[in-house]
């Protein structure tokens, strides 16, 4: 029986979208995770729900135990992995509002433990990265949100920057020559740790801000991701409830 992990991104980790809720507080070889674990049910799916950045949003993108994190999901049981996050769109079409159903990711982060394999004493371990992304969950990401009217990208590539400060117009529009769609904090990290972990994952990116690329635009500001986040996270918690119940289905 599948049981589908939820790793809530800032504002997106409401224990209430889950029926018969009851916490689990544990820790792992790496520490603890960023919250305790509400186990519950979603529409007859059983879930585990955890909040990225802790209850309170008190870890950094950098100070988020991201291997306890899928090290605690996968010791209680998760078989799949469904993330959310805000990101800054670095194309023109991606507007605010928009989910885009991440593909690919670029990994810009310095100074993070991003592997369960750093020590080879057993064995060397290097983990096929090519496609980070579950295309299983990804199309039904990608179907419920469009049958539900979102306006969705039905792939995107994700640079993943350190934090916590945002880029410079410099780095921004290197990030566009490189190929990325739109930037975040988290999903690089999580991603690869929950390939090494062998739990299929996928992340549904809502575009915040047009990060500070375009000219006609003021730079993306705290508070300007904030505000357009509060707007739209009953359309992503929406989508998860809809979502959710059809992993099981092929
Ligand atoms: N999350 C949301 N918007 C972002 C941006 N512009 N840069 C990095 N992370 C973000």
């Amino acid at each position: 029986m599948i049981q589908v992990g939820i790793i809530g991104g800032s504002g997106l980790d409401d224990p209430n979208i889950l029926q018969q809720a009851e916490e689990v507080t544990l820790t792992t070889p790496y520490g603890a995770p960023s919250s305790p674990i509400t186990r519950g049910v979603i529409d007859g799916c059983r879930v585990l729900l955890l909040a990225r950045h802790g209850r309170r949003h008190q870890y950094s993108p950098s100070q988020v135990n991201y291997r306890a994190n899928i090290h605690a999901l996968k010791e209680m049981g998760a078989t799949h992995i469904v993330a959310t996050t805000a990101c800054g769109s670095l194309r023109e079409e991606i507007d605010r509002g928009h989910f885009v159903i991440l593909d690919q990711f670029i990994d810009f982060t310095r100074k993070r433990c991003n592997t369960f394999h750093d020590d080879f004493s057993g064995g060397a371990v290097h983990t096929g990265m090519a496609t980070p992304f579950d295309a299983h969950l990804r199309k039904v990401l990608y179907e419920t949100s469009m049958t539900h009217g979102n306006h969705t990208h039905e792939k995107g590539t994700v640079v993943t920057i350190e934090g916590p400060r945002f880029s410079t117009r410099a780095e921004s529009r290197m990030f566009r020559a490189w190929g990325a769609d739109v930037i975040n904090m988290s999903v690089a990290t999580e991603a690869a740790l929950a390939n090494e972990a062998g739990i299929p994952y996928a992340a549904v990116a809502m575009s915040t801000d047009y990060d500070c690329w375009k000219e006609d635009e003021a730079p993306v500001s705290w508070e300007e991701i904030l505000e357009v986040f509060h707007k739209n996270t009953d359309r992503v918690k929406g989508l998860l409830t809809k979502a959710i119940p059809r992993i099981g289905t092929p």
